[in-house]
């Protein structure tokens, strides 16, 4: 197509397409088309004007001054735009029985130490009310996978992360933890609260100006990963929180809702590990599909993660 020097608003979209048309990588040129062609629609269709070209680049470039070794900005953006759960979505299509993913959010630290069955990741929460979250790892025919790693992390009941809390110079509310031969694994914690997100930065503004709020549903977070099968990154939700329908990122699918039980007399785990009432118990099996093919893992985004400074 001849280049046209009297530009139309079709011109233009018609001469970038042609200029990323000749990208050897196939992937990487329908990726490049893809995204110039929704970027036009979505300009032509809200006709934006040059203030709010500018205010979007404002908003970029704040979003990159709030990334640092404790906060990654865009990954809250991509959270809040509910484009992390699409990719959640899109890439890891499950087979019928194998637990769900949901987003991996932001506060993941690596690093944390490999504790004992029944080992406290909330040494140091004062507050909380302690609970002992209790369950299997097992194949999709229920089989139990011995071995496999429980990555977890959570607030403190502070609502905040450790990374947040500046007075913690340590890791806390963190810790891996290996299953049995029959599957088991056992963790004390505190039970978990609802929090919001960080909005001191530009998704906070984004969030009060149209209206919407910043918190999350209490949940615990997990990577369940052993050899041979497909790690999954997830929460496990309490099924009594007011924001289980109005997650501040999209992030609860009704399969990862769990009962956290509330217990006023002493017994059981709880008494062989020295825990007085009130505590609660919570009870989650997860399902690992085999994995498959290679190709990237959630430990790999861990990595990336890591790379970008996101905590080592
Ligand atoms: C979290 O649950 O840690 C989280 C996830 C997405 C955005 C912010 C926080
Ligand atoms: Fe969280």
């Amino acid at each position: 197509m001849p280049v046209q020097r009297n530009k139309t608003e079709a011109d233009i979209t018609a001469e970038v397409l042609q200029r990323f048309a000749q990208t050897s990588d196939p992937r990487l040129r329908q990726i490049m088309l893809g995204l110039v062609n929704h970027l036009h629609a979505f300009i032509k269709e809200v006709e934006l004007t040059e203030a709010e070209w500018f205010q979007a680049i404002e908003i970029l470039t704040e979003t990159g001054r709030m990334c640092s070794d404790k906060r990654q900005e865009f990954i809250l953006f991509s959270d809040t735009l509910g484009v992390s759960m699409v990719v959640d979505l899109i890439n890891h299509r499950k087979p019928d029985g194998a637990t769900e993913s949901t987003v991996f959010g932001p506060f993941h630290r690596l690093g944390a130490p490999e504790l004992p069955p029944g080992g406290n990741i909330a040494h140091l929460d004062k507050t909380g009310t302690p609970t002992l979250v209790s369950g299997r790892v097992l194949d999709l025919d229920g089989e139990p996978i011995e071995g496999a790693l429980l990555d977890v992390w959570q607030t403190q009941s502070s609502g905040l992360y450790d990374s947040q809390d500046e007075r913690l110079k340590e890791l806390h509310m963190r810790g891996k933890f290996r299953t049995d031969v029959e599957g088991r694994f056992l963790i004390r914690t505190m039970l978990p609260v609802n929090y919001p997100i960080p909005s001191d930065g530009p998704v906070g503004a984004m969030l009060r100006k149209t209206g919407r709020h910043p918190w999350r549903p209490a949940h615990i977070h997990f990577v369940v990963s052993a050899e041979g099968y497909e790690p999954v990154t997830t929460h496990i939700f309490d099924r009594t929180d007011e924001y289980l329908s109005s997650d501040a990122v999209f992030a609860v699918k009704d399969s990862l809702i769990c009962d956290f039980v509330r217990h006023e007399n002493s017994g059981g785990e709880a008494a062989r590990l020295g825990i007085d009432p009130p505590f609660y118990t919570a009870h989650f099996d997860f399902r690992l599909k085999a994995a498959t093919e290679q190709g990237s893992t959630v430990l790999d985004a861990q990595q990336r993660l890591a790379a970008l400074g996101a905590r080592g």
